[in-house]
């Protein structure tokens, strides 16, 4: 099995597992990912977590046998696959976290950016390396990372095709934690940070945000008012409010 879907605790674990190809993104790869975040979403996990087999690699982009000697048409499907899918991971009320453990280049950087979060190990190296085989990144690496770390910052990484290890991944906010040991372990760890809230208004919040890089700051605000009403709606905030002035642990009910 290319990519191997495992439960641990209330989170899905989802295992790029190609270690002899660095885990490279093959047409079978994307479309298992896809059915693995449908399965994952349905068995109501509470975060999903990817990670890379092999101990060297997250992983080390779009599969480049696969990918040479594509036609234009079929060069446009396979980008129009990835994109439908990272963007389905982007979009999922559930929030993600990619445990980058080695490699993360190409769209296996662009895997990462797609998910809610990114946490590496002292050993990883991030890049988007396309240019320096005259391509430029196909699964939204030059929408994504220019909202995570900025456009100069994106450009140059974008252009010079440079790798960026972890530490330097942790100080330009790529990644939110460098962790040592077993990233999946980890992962679940700063999962629970935020998945002990309440889930449809953690999905609220992450929708507000998101919105504010696709539109003016009026139209964002007005957003986060409609939002913010709708958190105000859930039986989880009257349970938050009471349990403040009770002065006892919430206990959510994802309502
Ligand atoms: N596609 C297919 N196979 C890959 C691969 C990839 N992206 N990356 C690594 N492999 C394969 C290698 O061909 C090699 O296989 P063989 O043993 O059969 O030769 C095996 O994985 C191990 O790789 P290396 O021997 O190269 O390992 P290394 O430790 O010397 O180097 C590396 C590691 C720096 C990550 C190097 O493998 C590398 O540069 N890989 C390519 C990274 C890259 O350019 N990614 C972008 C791909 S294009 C893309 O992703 C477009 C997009 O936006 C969708």
């Amino acid at each position: 099995m290319i990519l191997e879907l495992t439960r641990r605790d209330e989170f899905s674990v989802i295992t790029l597992n190609r270690p002899e190809a660095l885990n490279a993104l093959n047409t079978e790869m994307i479309a298992d990912i896809a059915a693995a975040i449908d399965e994952a979403a349905k068995a109501g996990t509470r975060a999903l977590l990817f990670t890379g087999a092999g101990g060297k690699a997250f992983c080390a982009g779009a599969d480049i046998k696969e990918l040479l000697g594509r036609s234009v048409i079929e060069s446009k499907r396979f980008a129009a696959l990835g994109q439908r899918v990272f963007a389905k991971l982007d979009t999922l009320p559930i929030p993600s976290v990619a445990a980058i453990n080695g490699y993360a280049f190409g769209g296996g950087l662009e895997l990462a950016l797609a998910c809610t979060f990114r946490i590496a190990t002292p050993n990883a190296k991030m890049g988007l390396p396309e240019i320096k085989l005259a391509a430029i990144p196909g699964y939204g690496g030059t929408q994504r990372l220019p909202r995570v770390i900025g456009e100069a910052r994106a450009l140059e990484m974008i252009m010079t095709g440079r790798t960026v290890a972890a530490e330097e991944a942790e100080r330009i906010g790529l990644v939110s934690r460098i962790v040592e040991g077993d990233a999946v372990a980890a992962g679940m760890a700063f999962a629970r940070e935020f998945t002990k809230y309440s889930l449809p208004v953690l999905a609220l919040a992450r929708e507000a945000v998101m919105r504010a890089g696709d539109t003016p700051i009026s139209e964002g605000l007005k957003i986060e008012a409609d939002l913010n009403t709708l958190a105000f709606q859930t039986e989880d905030v009257q349970e938050g409010m009471s349990a403040f002035i009770e002065k006892r642990e919430a206990k959510f009910k994802d309502a």
